[in-house]
């Protein structure tokens, strides 16, 4: 399979007591480009990434934009909305023996922690959101009860000015947060896969 619903995918089958990873590029990659991320930290998972649908000249994304950080957000809805229906459907697609933990790096964050706010935590075991920012609104009624989620910052990413948004709402509604610093600008780091590993490796404690 090299789709599915209508994203271009990169699956790697992995051990079926392991949690499946679900891998969301940044802004100009696409399916295969956290794979050696995913494979590093959890050598046992079944991976799956998944390339965003849409496009800014040649490059990928998850949603438009308008600017810099100016998310369009009924755009980002919309996008949001269909990702999740994807990875509601993975585990019964792929053999998941659970929902995946998903792991998304800088445009990748930015829309998996747009689905998180909207409800998309049903379909996760938990979240690693890498160099985020907020965009869409929490839900009024948003349960995210026990959810492990694991935020890396930049220290002096100019990219990601509102993670502490995004940290404040997860906490607030429930989820399980632990928020590190990655590395000290943008770019992904030997730290943000150490960080990862361990954070995983403590996974099946946290989620009891
Ligand atoms: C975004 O548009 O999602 C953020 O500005 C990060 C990025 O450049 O992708």
């Amino acid at each position: 399979m090299t789709t599915f619903h209508d994203f271009h995918i990169h699956h790697e089958p992995g051990d079926a007591d392991a949690t499946p990873l679900l891998l969301l590029h940044g802004t100009g990659g696409d399916e295969r480009d956290l794979i050696a991320f995913g494979r590093a930290v959890a050598p046992r998972s079944p991976l799956l990434g998944l390339r965003g649908r849409r496009t800014e000249g040649p490059v990928t994304r998850w949603f438009r934009r308008h600017g810099e950080g100016v998310f369009d957000l009924p755009d980002l809805e919309a996008r949001q909305a269909e990702l999740l229906s994807a990875i509601e459907a993975a585990p019964a697609a792929f053999g998941f023996a659970r929902p995946p933990v998903a792991i998304g790096y800088s445009n990748g964050a930015n829309i998996t922690t747009a689905m998180l706010m909207r409800g998309g935590a049903r379909a996760l075991s938990g979240a690693v959101l890498m160099r985020s920012m907020a965009g869409l609104e929490p839900r009024p009624d948003l349960d995210l009860a026990g959810l492990p989620v694991l935020m890396l910052d930049g220290a002096y990413d100019p990219l990601a000015p509102t993670a502490s948004r995004s940290a404040q709402w997860l906490t607030q509604h429930g989820a399980q947060l632990e928020r590190k610093t990655g590395g000290p600008g943008h770019e992904l780091t030997a730290d943000d896969m150490r960080l990862t590993r361990d954070w995983l490796a403590r996974l099946p404690a946290l989620t009891g």
